[in-house]
């Protein structure tokens, strides 16, 4: 399958960048699309959302009836072809997981910051999964919102690797590599015991699909140690922390719900009214969204 994300194609990726950043969205509210009920959406409201996946890998579907379960991410998800879910001892049975702050007295989430108010870094969602496990789409429903806070970052990972390309392909061409990036042997952020996964940041699937596996965090990470794979990791840095036209900060209300190719995003930290705290659904798909 031809695919822009291959070094070796400059014809295709001069191509598919133009398109890439005339498409951009401008703000963050063109990432954002009201629709009536996220259970059963129009046709015409599936068609606003597909088609702003297929621009940023991403939506937030806003939607006028709030009264949301569980099981509307998995109802949402279906819509976009979205099934094979990432179960986890943590997530339930279902494979859907709650994020709230645990109570003191629930030491197994306790040790893990998305059961916390603290910020979590940028990064994608199972960046710790072994190849086969890999998450390629994801879905963060808010059923209730911070006091205060928790807004997420967002950035389409194509935009980063087009970024990095731009900059030097040689940062790809690094971080493509399948030893510059090892998560040691430990529990991920979900509290999962896991084996020591090492893998790319980039990679292209089998449909000329690109995927990112990233996490800015510091601890229990290993990269790479010579000098080009510490440049372009120094380069990705610097683009996450700059100002950017193509990073989106957006803070889920009650009804909306990000839809996603998992794309890079973080989160800030936030303040819980103790009567209503922050309760958000997270479905990690292994598939990604149909058709974007
Ligand atoms: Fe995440």
């Amino acid at each position: 399958m031809p695919t822009p994300f291959e070094l070796n194609n400059e014809s295709l990726y001069q191509r598919w960048r133009e398109q890439k950043l005339a498409r951009a969205p401008a703000s963050v509210s063109e990432l954002i699309i009201e629709v009536n009920d996220p259970y059963r959406l129009s046709a015409n409201e599936h068609a606003a959302l597909l088609e702003c996946c297929r621009r940023s890998n991403m939506v937030i579907y806003a939607a006028q009836q709030h009264s949301a379960d569980k099981d509307i991410a998995r109802k949402v998800g279906a819509q976009f072809g979205l099934t094979n879910l990432d179960a986890n001892w943590l997530a339930g049975e279902d494979g859907i997981s709650e994020i709230k702050v645990s109570s003191p007295a629930d030491q197994s989430r306790q040790a893990y910051i998305p059961y916390t108010n603290r910020p979590i870094k940028w990064h994608t969602d199972g960046y710790y999964n072994a190849p086969e496990r890999r998450i390629r789409g994801m879905l963060l429903h808010c059923s209730h919102s911070a006091a205060t806070g928790g807004e997420n970052r967002l950035m389409d990972h194509e935009m980063t690797y087009l970024q990095l390309r731009d900059t030097n392909p040689d940062f790809i061409r690094a971080l493509m590599a399948p030893d510059v990036m090892t998560i040691p042997a430990r529990t991920d952020d979900d509290g999962v015991a896991r084996a020591e996964q090492s893998g790319p940041v980039f990679s292209v699937d089998e449909n000329g699909k690109l995927h990112m596996r990233y996490t800015a965090r510091t601890r229990s990470i290993e990269w790479k140690q010579d000098d080009i794979s510490r440049a372009a990791v120094a380069c990705l840095e610097q683009l996450l922390a700059a100002d950017s036209p193509y990073i989106y900060s957006a803070r889920l209300e009650a009804g909306m719900g990000l839809l996603c190719n998992n794309v890079l995003h973080d989160r800030s930290g936030f303040n819980d009214n103790p009567d209503s705290p922050r309760l958000l659904y997270r479905a990690r798909y292994y598939d990604r969204i149909a058709g974007s």
